[in-house]
């Protein structure tokens, strides 16, 4: 049910894509299922080149025959098409569970459009119940935690197999939980304000509008 709905989300944002497009590639599950369906339209002949926003995603796209060109090369996106953790009304998201948030944020910023694909279960009234997650450079794993702690109730250093998670940029993640205070753009810009951080998965300017599949029902918000 919630893989029908991402699918037919990111079917939906793909009919967005139009020949000569530039397209920026998300992360996750549901961004996979718009990188299966591009694929399926660069076979039927649609000429497009993307960009990818993970290791993982330019594989899967590499395999499925999208021409894909490096991001280093690249100053400006057509369209990017990317998942989310929780995202409202206002489309203010929280990305980067799948550990994506600063190349995601990066390709979003590069793009002249950046479309959100969802499962009914990630819309939210008010976003803030998912951790955010917060990209380091290892050497500042402590500081960096340290200052973080005022602003939320929780931090913790994202592991896998009992080792700190490393990124596709070879940095640590915090997961930072239960902001202590409501206000986003107040805990943006203190997050932004601490050295030693090189990104985190609060979008709270980024995303122009959004798919999200309920039952299978797509709803569209725009900006
Ligand atoms: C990765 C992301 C993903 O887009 C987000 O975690 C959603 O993933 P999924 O579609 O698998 O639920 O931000 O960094």
């Amino acid at each position: 049910m919630t893989d029908d709905d991402k699918r037919i989300a990111a079917e939906a944002a793909v009919s967005e894509v139009q020949p000569g497009m530039l397209v920026g590639l998300g992360t996750g599950t549901t961004a996979a299922f718009a990188i299966q369906a591009l694929g399926r339209r660069v076979r039927e002949g649609l000429r497009i080149e993307a960009v990818a926003t993970s290791l993982a995603s330019e594989r899967q796209a590499h395999d499925l025959g999208i021409p894909i060109r490096d991001f280093a090369t690249v100053a400006s996106v057509d369209l990017t098409i990317d998942g989310a953790d929780e995202i409202d009304d206002d489309l203010r998201a929280i990305k980067g569970a799948g550990g994506a948030m600063l190349r995601e944020k990066v390709v979003a910023a590069a793009s002249a459009r950046m479309v959100v694909i969802a499962d009914g279960s990630k819309r939210v009234a008010a976003i803030g119940g998912r951790a955010v997650p917060v990209e380091i450079v290892p050497f500042a794993a402590a500081f960096v935690a340290q200052a973080l702690e005022p602003l939320f109730a929780s931090v913790t250093l994202r592991a896998a197999d009992e080792r700190p998670y490393v990124t596709d940029n070879g940095n640590h993640i915090l997961d930072c939980r239960s902001p202590r205070q409501p206000l986003w753009p107040q805990i943006e810009a203190a997050i932004q304000a601490i050295s030693g951080i090189c990104g985190h998965g609060l979008f709270l300017h980024q995303v122009d509008a959004a798919y999200i599949a309920d039952r299978g029902v797509v709803s569209r918000l725009e900006r």
